[in-house]
């Protein structure tokens, strides 16, 4: 085998294992969270000091490689933050997360994050609203399937996903 297919065959096996990564399952039957964010994609997250969900989703949005920094805020801060960002309040809940110049609002999960960084529509972000069970953070008995909701500033919004954590 000469070098340049040696260096093929390398990628190629390189390239399955991602793959396999990706499949792969938890003992426990939960979805594995592989690590797919690139390197370094920065999210901010702004959320109360006390939210134990907030701080679960902090923790699968890590685990899926992003960098994530986090800054505690009172009730009164957060509610600004939303505001200054324009949220729509019918789409609020209990964390707000900026990534490359997007609002991400609730429990959305890092795999959609990710597409959605990636394909950049024109839109001002996107939220789960609700905190619905089964979303990262919010696990637990009867998971739902929820949806992940595009807002922009003129009141427009589309079902961007549709999960379904079952
Ligand atoms: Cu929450
Ligand atoms: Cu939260």
């Amino acid at each position: 085998m000469n070098r340049m297919k040696l260096a093929a065959g390398v990628l190629l096996v390189g390239g399955l294992a991602v793959v396999l990564a990706f499949r792969g399952s938890a003992p426990n039957g939960a979805p594995e969270v592989a690590e797919t964010a690139d390197a370094g994609t920065a999210i901010h997250v702004y959320k109360t000091e006390t939210c134990g969900c907030c701080g679960l989703w902090v923790d699968h949005i890590k685990a899926a490689g992003f960098e994530v920094t986090v800054e505690n805020l009172s009730n009164a801060d957060l509610a600004a933050v939303k505001q200054s960002h324009g949220i729509p309040v019918e789409l609020s809940t209990c964390h707000t997360a900026l990534a490359g110049g997007y609002v991400l609002e609730g429990h959305i999960p890092a795999e959609v994050i990710e597409s959605f960084l990636e394909e950049a529509p024109e839109v001002r972000g996107i939220a789960v609203p609700g905190m619905p069970i089964g979303s990262p953070g919010m696990e637990g008995p009867n998971p739902r399937p929820y949806h992940v909701i595009t807002f922009d500033g003129e009141g427009n919004r589309t079902i961007y996903r549709e999960v379904d954590p079952r």
